[in-house]
């Protein structure tokens, strides 16, 4: 038997406690990834310290490869990451993009880059120290039309088609993630995340997602009208009564 499939998790949800639905679906698309005999390691990024990048550049010259940070990124996740054979990156839609901590993990992956350039068909790029491990991008959002997806997902492609990532394995987009979790869509639910567990073990099994697994991820809920409806009469509810829908920020 070959070695089992070494996968580093990692989310950028500021959320924890059952309320991130980013963990909601990574959740599910690791134990599927499990069941097939992957080896999973997962790292919420709110736990960690990772600063961002100063730009001195000391990576490429003064100590090539070693960044000049002392924090979790240059001590633990970076080797982590380098050393995976795929790396899940999981967040949050904000702005319609990955989230901040999720750009600044992948800022802080700069050692891992070799300072020449060189020019090539698809353009003038940086070489990579090391082949970079194969990725999946996990992402959900409020919003219900998978076009939300669009800036982001070219984003990834992108820096895959530069090398940053061995091979673009998969893309899964859940649109009204927020709204799945309301009782009255509770089948349809069921079937997103059990779909989106059939995704790791499909992954793992056979290096990509099936069409008919990904229509199931991506499966409308509701009509966007009714879905609105919804939110706003949510947002009169959670502004009457000042809710916290997310962990409050740490005191400082
Ligand atoms: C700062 C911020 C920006 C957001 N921007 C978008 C957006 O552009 N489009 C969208 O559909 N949802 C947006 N959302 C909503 C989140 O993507 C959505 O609530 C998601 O489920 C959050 O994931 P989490 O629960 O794992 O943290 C935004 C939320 C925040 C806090």
């Amino acid at each position: 038997m070959g070695e089992a499939m070494n996968v580093l998790a990692v989310n950028s949800s500021p959320r924890a406690g059952g309320r991130s639905k980013t963990e909601l679906m990574l959740e599910q698309l690791v134990a599927g990834m499990r069941e097939a005999g992957a080896s999973v390691e997962c790292v919420a990024l709110r736990e960690k310290t990772v600063r961002p990048c100063v730009a001195c550049l000391t990576c490429w010259t003064r100590t090539p490869g070693v960044c000049a940070h002392k924090d979790d990124m240059a001590g633990e996740l970076l080797g982590k990451w380098a050393a995976a054979d795929l790396v899940v990156y999981a967040t949050p839609l904000y702005h319609y993009m990955m989230n901040g901590a999720m750009k600044t993990f992948i800022e802080r992956t700069l050692p891992g880059v070799d300072p020449s350039w060189q020019v090539t068909d698809r353009g003038t790029t940086h070489p990579i120290r090391r082949p970079a491990p194969a990725g999946v991008v996990l992402s959900v959002a409020a919003f219900p039309e998978p076009a939300i997806f669009g800036a982001l997902s070219n984003y990834v492609r992108y820096l895959a088609s530069v090398g940053f990532m061995r091979r673009l394995v998969a893309e899964i987009y859940r649109p009204a993630a927020e709204a799945m979790v309301a009782p009255v869509f509770s089948d349809k639910c069921r079937d997103i995340l059990a779909a989106t567990k059939q995704a790791g073990r499909e992954i793992v099994e056979t290096g990509g997602v099936a069409e008919g697994t990904m229509g199931r991820i991506v499966q409308p809920i509701a009509d966007p009208e009714v879905l609105a409806a919804g939110a706003n009469a949510m947002w009169k509810r959670a502004i009457a009564k000042g809710l916290r829908l997310g962990d409050p920020p740490e005191e400082k």
